[in-house]
């Protein structure tokens, strides 16, 4: 897969699966499997380091995971996110910060938004870094919205976010992912785009689905947006195993004698 790949599954109506994933050892799993694209999130601030909220995450934070994840997962195709405020400040900052995360593996960025930082987009498109674009509820804008909340509900924000979307993809975007928003709102807006869009919370009228792969695996305990269908008990299963862990040590029957060394 590649970003001409995303163009190429909307033109044929196939749809596009994509996870996040932040370290090796997942990437190592998904790459033998056939999700079409991972996504190296700043969501990594909240889901491996427990922030309240992607802020912290840092290019030297998002490089960190993106090597990781690219050791692990060569063989597919990896987003990494642009850190708060790291497409902000102009473009060659931008590019300083997009082609560390280049470097560390990623083959597109994502970047939240379009409104103040269209000429950064325009550069990275231009510089050969595939851009994905992220609408609806962006999580860096978070005290903005006071909470994580649905977006695009009244009819001006839905026009703004459509609005949006099409100046994503006139600035050369390869898809967006739209996050958060009414269901007839994101199909409304797959309708009106060549590029695929990439839902999360936007109904199942998007050209694909993305999830945090912890949410999907259900391992956690804490949070569960309506969004976040678990498709494995996860977080049962691991503290089932952990149980039997202790169980077994503390009864005296691990290790046994074939998983001793003579
Ligand atoms: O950082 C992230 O995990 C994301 C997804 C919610 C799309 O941006």
């Amino acid at each position: 897969m590649c970003s001409l790949d995303y163009l190429r599954a909307k033109a044929d109506g196939r749809k596009l699966s994509m996870v996040t994933c932040y370290d090796y050892t997942f990437a190592r799993l998904l790459s033998k499997s056939a999700i079409d694209g991972i996504l190296v999130g700043d969501s990594a601030a909240m889901v491996m380091h427990g922030h309240p909220s992607t802020l912290t995450a840092t290019v030297e934070l998002m490089r960190l995971h993106t090597d990781a994840v690219a050791r692990g997962a060569s063989g597919k195709f990896i987003v990494a996110d642009m850190p708060f405020l790291s497409y902000r400040k102009g473009p060659a900052a931008a590019l300083d910060g997009a082609s560390v995360l280049m470097a560390a593996g990623a083959q597109a960025l994502k970047v939240e938004g379009v409104d103040g930082h269209e000429d950064v987009i325009e550069r990275m498109v231009q510089s050969g870094i595939p851009v994905m674009g992220h609408l609806g509820l962006q999580p860096q804008s978070v005290h903005l919205y006071g909470g994580f909340r649905v977006q695009g509900r009244s009819g001006e924000a839905a026009r703004d976010i459509a609005r949006q979307a099409i100046a994503l993809q006139d600035l050369g975007a390869f898809a967006i992912v739209l996050e958060c928003v009414p269901a007839a709102l994101a199909e409304e807006i797959t309708g009106s785009l060549r590029i695929p869009t990439i839902g999360i919370g936007a109904g199942s009228g998007c050209d694909g689905q993305i999830l945090v792969l912890q949410d999907l695996l259900g391992l956690n305990v804490d949070f569960r947006p309506k969004f976040a269908r678990p498709f494995l008990k996860g977080s049962n299963c691991v503290l089932d195993t952990l149980a039997r862990f202790d169980e077994a040590v503390k009864a005296g029957t691990y290790p046994a004698g074939e998983e001793s060394y003579s």
